[in-house]
């Protein structure tokens, strides 16, 4: 099969042949048709972070994808040959016309989403949902103030927040604040204009942090007693949450089959909805990752970029 591989640590990446993987009693191969580009793809490529995300060399990229069951071995029930599917999954591979997952790890792919869509979900909705949820405890008529809310992670943040009784806050460039008010934002802050904390007349419940360095040390003024600092991005100071009486911890993706499957209901019946940045072919993966470093350096290329929302995909079939 062909797919995308790194040989070393900070190498280019390689359009290869490689053996199609096959499958024990209680696997499945799912044909891949699309996949993305995620930060911690750049990240663990890198080697930057090989203390704490190691990487088997030689290693194919990938943490979500969309595809279509290939085979089932002996001992699966619960899925057929034809079922379409996406999931995240914390390793990599899917940069790769096969992938061989547990039955556990898949979810339905939702029927009124194209497969270059379902591939743009899971890590990014999910990130949203255990971040605002699950970490940051949400409730209806509290208030959230989302940093980066313009991002892949930040929209589903916005969405959910604001379907689940929530008033939302985010902070993005100004040209987006059109975009975050049709999607459920209240308020949105230019972090290029204005200081948050400085223009906030009143203290938040949550702060969901997709940014980090000084947006996240300014955002304890305004959290509330009591409230919760979620971090994407770096740890939270053990000090400072003391200090400010809140609680504070950095969260990191635990991809979940049941919970994609809630966010999976949230988009067929439309109450979620995803975006697509631009689509690249898989033996173009090299690209897209220079076009997404672009977007992430300093003064680089992204803040024109960043007019389109959403993922960079990659069509893998
Ligand atoms: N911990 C985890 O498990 C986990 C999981 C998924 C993602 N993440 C991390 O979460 C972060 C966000 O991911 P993403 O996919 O949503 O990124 P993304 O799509 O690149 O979005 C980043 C957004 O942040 C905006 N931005 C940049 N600087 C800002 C600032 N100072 N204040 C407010 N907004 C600012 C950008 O707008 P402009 O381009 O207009 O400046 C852009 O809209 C990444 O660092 C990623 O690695 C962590």
């Amino acid at each position: 099969m062909k797919a995308i591989r790194l040989l070393e640590y900070g190498g280019q990446l390689v359009f290869d042949d490689v053996p199609t993987p096959t499958i024990a009693r209680d696997e499945i191969l799912v044909k891949v048709k699309s996949t993305t580009v995620n930060h911690v793809d750049l990240v663990k490529a890198s080697g930057a972070a090989r203390q704490v995300l190691p990487i088997n060399m030689p290693w194919i990229p990938g943490h979500e994808f969309s595809g279509v069951v290939e085979q089932i071995g002996s001992g699966v029930a619960a899925w057929a040959p034809g079922d379409a599917v996406f999931a995240a999954n914390g390793i990599g591979g899917a940069y790769a016309e096969y992938l061989v997952v547990k039955p556990a790890a898949i979810t339905r792919k939702p029927s009124n989403l194209s497969f270059e869509e379902a591939a743009s979900v899971p890590v990014a909705a999910e990130t949203a949902w255990q971040g605002i949820f699950t970490h940051g405890q949400l409730g209806k008529g509290q208030t959230i103030l989302i940093h980066g809310a313009a991002g892949a992670v930040g929209a589903y943040a916005v969405q959910l927040a604001s379907h689940a009784g929530a008033t939302v806050i985010a902070t993005a460039s100004g040209g987006d604040e059109a975009y975050l008010n049709s999607i459920g934002a209240s308020r949105v802050i230019d972090y290029r204009e204005a200081q948050f904390e400085k223009v906030l007349r009143e203290k938040v419940d949550v702060v969901f942090d997709l940014i980090g360095g000084e947006t996240q040390k300014r955002s304890f003024l305004i959290l509330k007693e009591g409230g919760h600092l979620v971090a994407a991005t770096q740890p939270v100071s053990e000090e400072e949450t003391a200090r400010h009486r809140v609680s504070g911890a950095m969260m990191r993706l635990a991809p979940s089959a049941e919970g994609l499957g809630r966010i999976a209901r949230l988009l067929e019946d439309g109450t979620l909805r995803t975006e697509v940045a631009s689509v690249y072919a898989l033996r173009d993966a090299a690209k897209a990752w220079k076009d997404i470093a672009a977007n992430l350096s300093p003064g680089g290329s992204g803040a024109a970029r960043r007019r389109s929302h959403g993922k960079i995909v990659i069509r893998v079939a």
